[in-house]
């Protein structure tokens, strides 16, 4: 396997995104942080060519499916906008998240959360498709994927699931994957092994200041035994791989990235 390329894309290093107007966004019920909004916003709106579907895994109560849906209603080179952005989620209010926010806390538990989802997206509602319950019981279509958030990968079991549901999808040099929990002090050390072991099939483009987000863009088909590979092998000599994917994150020259698996690595479930 070749190493990581060490330098992001000059249009990418540049950050571009931090320009996006934060208005045509507006005031959301997110978990996410004002720059990760930004760049999915950028990313639908000056990106996304429309040759692939934009997926927003994790959609929660339609925060990321809006920042990406704001995008693309101002993205001239898509002409056609309904039903791209394909949002997964339970839609339904667990006790994972604690008093955060009013509109969720005032759901009784395990009461859908849907109609806040098509409130969030409100005139830009005919661009998302829903798809409502445990994403392990999904599969998706032959369609290409051009832009993949993935936000619900918090056990191993989902992670592989949305690795084998989605990664054999991407188009090469055109898909980009929006990995958040990837560089924070998460405990989620299967995203930083599977990706890892992946390194031949993605390059690092950038990781925000805030929040946990890092983007990465597919260079090459990812064949589903590859896939397959990588989840056999995630746990395999752990200590191995978290050294060697800390190794590749500081030739990446983002130590927040190589702290951020550290960390994760450390928590570890035994
Ligand atoms: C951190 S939240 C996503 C935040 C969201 N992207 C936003 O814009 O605010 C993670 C989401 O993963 C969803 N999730 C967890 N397990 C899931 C499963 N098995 N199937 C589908 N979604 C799941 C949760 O319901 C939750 O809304």
């Amino acid at each position: 396997m070749r190493d990581f390329d060490t330098s992001p894309p000059p249009e990418f290093s540049s950050r571009p995104w931090g320009r996006v107007n934060y208005d045509r966004i507006g005031k959301l019920l997110a978990l996410l942080h004002p720059e990760e909004r930004k760049l999915m916003t950028w990313l639908a709106s000056t990106v996304y060519t429309g040759a692939g579907e934009i997926v927003d895994a994790g959609a929660f109560l339609g925060g990321s499916a809006a920042c990406f849906a704001a995008g693309l209603r101002i993205n001239r080179k898509v002409t056609r906008k309904d039903c791209r952005i394909h949002s997964y989620d339970l839609f339904r209010k667990g006790n994972w998240l604690p008093s955060q926010l009013k509109e969720w806390d005032a759901r009784a538990e395990g009461q859908s959360t849907v109609d806040l989802y098509h409130d969030q997206l409100g005139e830009n509602d005919f661009m998302t498709v829903l798809y409502a319950g445990d994403i392990t019981q999904r599969s998706w279509s032959d369609r290409k994927i051009e832009i993949l958030m993935l936000d619900c990968s918090k056990t191993k079991p989902l992670n592989d699931h949305c690795m084998r549901m989605f990664y054999p999808s991407l188009i090469p040099g055109d898909s980009y994957l929006v990995h958040q929990d990837y560089a924070i002090n998460s405990g989620l050390y299967w995203l930083h092994s599977t990706m890892y072991l992946l390194r031949d099939y993605f390059e690092h483009l950038a990781t925000v200041d805030y929040g946990g987000t890092t983007l990465f863009r597919c260079i090459k088909a990812i064949p589903p035994e590859m896939v397959e590979e990588a989840i056999a092998r995630q746990d395999e000599a752990p200590e191995a791989i978290r050294d060697a994917a800390i190794a590749w994150a500081n030739d990446l020259d983002q130590p927040k990235l190589a702290r951020a698996i550290s960390y994760s690595h450390d928590f570890r479930e035994e």
